[in-house]
């Protein structure tokens, strides 16, 4: 339809006039590597943390799968499509991250925008980082309660906000991001926690970022040295399993009762179709190596200090270091200087992260060898800071 044709047209110009129009590019991930346009780069921009998506016993693990249940689950869980890989990385998720219960989800997206409706409504409060993640303000949005943003990582101004709002809600709820995905920071866990427990308020951790990597692999919860004790004590421990897990899916930790609760009130769980069996083995099997081996689990923080020591960046909490530019074109620019000099660190714009605060986001993992991260650090210095 011509009305449908130039809408697009010009909202795609008008992007284009302001560099923020996006597109897919073509990659094939091998290890480090990301091969785009003929050309290999080592790449700074997988969120794979522990190279698990390429790990023998996981990719085996996949493989046998498929070979025993199929391709693809069949039907939503609540149907045919509640394999029985399920069982065993649920009761995985909650015991490494000390619950009673775990509920998987299709994605990380679809978990948020599944659990925030499912708990808190029209008539109840959500206080939101401002700098969450987009699918977390997507599932404050459906959930359609009232949503305050406050400032990041804030605890002061969260508390403001509860004092003048939270006897107007039944109900009432704190969401943030546990590692924030574009700054690499964490979320101030125990204050929020004691907070909500002051305000009779619900505390929901999003650690996309955070397992496999912080806390001993355990995740911002226990980011005191991975140890249940002295954890931050956070009912809700939302998370994915795209990151570090090296495959799909999203998850809820948390009690028995909410986990039964999601399983017959989240829309996202309900209305969409069980993940494929290979990717739940994946899952278990990345599991597996992140208990085994807390040493390769700590690697990726190590490689992160490493590069921002170079830099005299401050200290990275988690194996995400940002190197803020500003605009958007700024950006553009540095990340195509490190692209011809063979690194692949993609320039991360607006809306992704707020305006005027354009930046390359660089992810480290277990596999960067610290020659190139130390030569990485020499070419940002001169070609991007030039200094
Ligand atoms: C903090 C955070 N939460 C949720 C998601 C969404 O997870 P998924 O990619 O599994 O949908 C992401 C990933 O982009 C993320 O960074």
């Amino acid at each position: 339809m011509r009305s449908l044709d130039e809408f697009a047209g010009e909202k795609l110009a008008a992007l284009e006039r302001s560099q923020l129009r996006r597109t897919p590019v073509v990659t094939a991930r091998q290890g480090i590597y990301a091969e785009r346009c003929g050309r290999r780069l080592i790449s700074f921009s997988c969120n794979d943390y522990l190279n698990l998506s390429q790990h023998p016993a996981v990719i085996k693990a996949a493989v046998e799968a498929t070979q025993r249940y199929g391709v693809g689950a069949g039907a939503s869980r609540l149907v045919t499509g509640n394999h029985p890989l399920y069982a065993e990385l649920e009761s995985r998720l909650a015991r490494l991250k000390a619950t009673e219960a775990a509920c998987v989800f299709g994605s990380g997206y679809l978990a948020n925008t599944g659990i925030i409706p499912a708990l808190v409504g029209p008539h109840d409060l959500i206080l939101a980082d401002e700098l969450s993640h987009a699918c977390i303000h997507a599932g404050a949005k459906l959930s359609g309660a009232v949503l305050y943003r406050y400032h990041h990582g804030d605890v002061a101004d969260a508390e403001a906000l509860l004092a003048a709002h939270r006897a107007k809600h039944a109900r009432a709820l704190i969401v943030t991001d546990g590692v924030f995905s574009m700054d690499g920071d964490l979320a101030p866990l125990h204050d929020l926690s004691k907070l909500a427990q002051h305000f009779d308020t619900w505390l929901l951790a999003d650690d996309a970022h955070g397992l496999g990597v912080v806390g001993g692999g355990r995740g911002s919860a226990f980011a005191n040295g991975g140890s249940s004790v002295g954890a931050a004590d956070v009912p809700l421990q939302m998370g994915t399993l795209s990151k570090a897990i090296g495959a799909y899916g999203g998850y809820l930790c948390a009690s028995q009762a909410v986990v039964d609760l999601m399983r017959t009130r989240a829309r996202t769980f309900i209305y969409s179709t069980g993940l494929p069996p290979p990717v739940i083995a994946a899952a278990i099997a990345a599991i597996e190596v992140i208990e085994s081996q807390p040493a390769y689990a700590a690697e990726p923080l190590r490689k992160a200090r490493l590069f921002a020591r170079a830099l005299n960046l401050p200290e990275p909490r988690s194996a995400i270091v940002p190197l803020i530019l500003g605009e958007t074109g700024a950006a553009l620019t540095a990340a195509q200087a490190l692209e011809e000099e063979g690194f692949l660190v993609v320039a991360i714009r607006p809306p992704t992260v707020p305006e005027g605060t354009a930046r390359l986001r660089f992810a480290f993992t277990a596999s960067h060898p610290d020659a190139d991260i130390e030569r990485l650090a020499g070419i940002v210095r001169s070609r991007v800071l030039r200094r």
